[in-house]
């Protein structure tokens, strides 16, 4: 992978700094493929003003203009060009090849360069979000960064590689024009030019106006791909709960919302492009008349007539794309924007470094909220000593996951401290915390790979003996010699399905394989059934005596080996000690207990997940 400058983390880009930014590596290649197209340009230029001589000096009687006697004693003076005509012919057509070559060199290094920017632009998007804090991705949702990466790179790149380089072939084949023009007849050129400013004007105001349309289009396009994006990700909610008509109803209002935007801005657009055309007829019926005129009264050759209506035509096309390229500076200004925004926001402290935690895990009354106004955690406060194992248990939405989410640092504390080994999470670079935390979400994700790349995944240059004795402490071993091809079987979307419990001891086996001074299980043994639970948890402690272990569950068993329990309720804890002292004490613990314990094994089974 090219570097994409990561060091500069946490600057701040305009937009035209970022753009500066992502077109490093590729701006001598589109400065070549501009040169070529100017040439290319000039040659085409040429062209008219040899048909002009030819009708006036070489068909006609006109003496040859003054600055092109040495080309024309070149092809052996103007009467040996009279006797063969067909020089002339060989001449245009030997410019319009030149003129070809070097659209292809030009339509070439174009290509090349924009191929290295977008590669660029992916690169630097996809590392830069890889970095941002949890709470970023959270707030943003998963189809606006996708469209940020994918739609409004390719406007930039488009931008780039089509508009921009127009521009400054449009703007250098108008001032050349105009150069030809005034030089043939400076009342005419004057009256033709008058009509720039009008053409352009006029589009201007049009796409001015069409640049709120055109940033409300981008934005529903957005939410649009978050439909279809969670859709697809929650499919099998959508499946279970049976609300497919509710969401493609959802999905066709949105649809025909976003596609109303576009059809009211494409009408606005016509409206521009039909009254401009219009304009630009008007502008030739004058030249063409006036010019006409001149040539009857003289004062003006018919050869300079058709060379100027030529560079009148060449002009005005260019003239109306100026505004059709401002159209789009607005989109790319969206875009530029947008994707700004991405990399403008802050990434975590990146500093590498290898230094080992230790100590005990402290939450000195510490409060939490999401969102302000909703306290998910209310003064907070117990220790896990180093080396011991800690169980937290309580109901859905108590608070659980956010305490492991405070210890891996994925947010911050708003009140209160979380300290391993004294210091303060919040002061310990990200990297250095997640080195030495293995934390094993509940829905732990796997990737369509193999199940031994999905092991091997979080520690690099694990190799197969270590895979497989992980799998084996998770008691995975068995259901991988079950699979056709073992360890190399792939899994996710391209192959088989994992059952809840599978996923998560993949998910353990991942963790494992790390040998982190810290793990927190999140409800991570959730979908295992009891039996297996305890097998991992015995495999755990036999390994891992010295590792300082948080244990999250619903379920008493699980945690009733801990050292130390805290009971969660609505974000406070309600209970702690021991198993012994909270039986003893008799209150939510003991309930929960009773609960679960009176479950006949079955039914127990059958409640905990869909393990075979
Ligand atoms: N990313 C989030 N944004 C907003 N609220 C959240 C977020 N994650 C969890 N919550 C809320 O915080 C509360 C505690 O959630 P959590 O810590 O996941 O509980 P538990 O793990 O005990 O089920 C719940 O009310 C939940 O809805
Ligand atoms: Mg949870």
């Amino acid at each position: 992978m090219e570097n994409t400058g990561l060091k500069e983390t946490n600057k701040q880009y305009t937009k035209r700094g970022l753009l500066r930014y992502f077109l490093k590596g590729s701006v001598a290649l589109f400065l070549f493929a501009v040169a070529c197209g100017m040439i290319m340009t000039f040659l085409s230029v040429v062209i008219p003003k040899i048909i002009g001589f030819t009708i006036d000096s070489v068909i006609g009687d006109a003496p040859p203009p003054a600055s092109y006697s040495g080309i024309v004693e070149l092809f052996g003076g103007i009467a040996a060009l009279k006797d063969r005509i067909w020089i002339v012919a060989i001449v245009i057509i030997g410019i319009a090849l030149i003129a070809t070559v070097f659209k292809y060199c030009s339509a070439y290094f174009n290509t090349r360069a924009n191929e290295i920017l977008m590669r660029r632009m992916r690169n630097t998007l996809f590392s830069h979000i890889q970095r941002l804090p949890l709470s970023w991705q959270t707030e943003n949702n998963t189809g606006d960064i996708i469209q940020r990466c994918t739609s409004d790179a390719d406007v930039i790149s488009n931008f780039i590689t089509n508009q921009f380089f127009t521009l400054v072939r449009v703007v250098f084949l108008l001032a050349l024009s105009l150069v030809f023009m005034f030089t043939i007849d400076v009342r005419l050129a004057a009256i033709a030019s008058a009509f720039i400013p009008a053409l352009i004007g006029y589009s201007l105001f049009f796409h001015v106006r069409a640049r709120a349309s055109f940033k409300r289009c981008d934005e529903n396009e957005g939410v649009l791909w978050t439909y279809a994006q969670e859709n697809l990700t929650g499919a099998r909610v959508v499946r279970a709960f049976g609300t497919e008509r509710k969401e493609r109803d959802k999905f066709a209002k949105q649809n025909d919302y976003y596609t109303g935007l576009w059809v009211r801005l494409e009408r606005f657009m016509a409206l521009f492009w039909t009254t401009s055309d219009f304009i630009a007829a008007l502008q030739l019926l004058f030249i063409v008349v006036i010019g006409t005129l001149f040539c009857v009264r003289g004062g003006m050759s018919a050869g300079d007539l058709v060379a100027f209506v030529s560079y009148n035509t060449m002009m005005l096309g260019p003239v109306r794309q100026l505004g059709r390229i401002i159209s789009n500076l607005s989109k790319v200004g969206v875009s530029l924007g947008r994707i700004a925004e991405v990399m403008n926001a802050r990434e975590e402290e990146y500093t590498a470094s290898g230094e080992p935690l230790s100590g005990d895990i402290v939450f000195d009354d510490v409060s939490f909220a999401y969102e302000s106004g909703k306290p998910v955690l209310a003064n907070v406060s117990f220790t896990v000593p180093q080396g011991s194992t800690f169980g937290i248990i309580g109901a859905t939405g108590s608070g659980k996951s956010t305490i492991a989410c405070l210890i891996d640092g994925l947010y911050k504390a708003d009140s209160g401290t979380v300290t391993i080994g004294g210091r303060d999470v919040k002061q310990i670079p990200p990297p250095t915390l997640r080195g030495n935390i293995g934390y094993v979400l509940q829905e732990g994700y796997i990737y369509s790979r193999t199940i031994s790349e999905n092991i091997a995944m979080a520690k690099d240059g694990a190799d197969d003996a270590e895979v497989r004795r992980c799998a084996k402490i998770a008691c995975l071993d068995d259901n991988i010699a079950g699979f056709a091809n073992g360890y190399e079987t792939v899994v996710g979307e391209r192959g088989v399905t994992l059952s809840g419990g599978q996923r998560q001891r993949v998910a353990i086996a991942r963790t494992i394989a790390r040998e982190t001074p810290y793990i927190i299980f999140d409800d991570s043994l959730s979908a295992v059934d009891s039996e297996t639970d305890a097998k991992i948890r015995a495999n755990l402690a036999e390994l891992n005596g010295a590792a300082t272990t948080v244990i999250i569950s619903h379920r008493i068993s699980t945690v009733m080996r801990a050292d130390s329990i805290i009971v969660m309720d609505g974000g406070k804890i309600a209970e702690r000690g021991t198993h012994a002292q909270l039986i003893a004490a008799g209150g939510i613990y003991k309930r929960i207990y009773d609960l679960q314990t009176a479950l006949p094994d079955e039914i127990e089974k059958e409640a905990d997940g869909d393990e075979k």
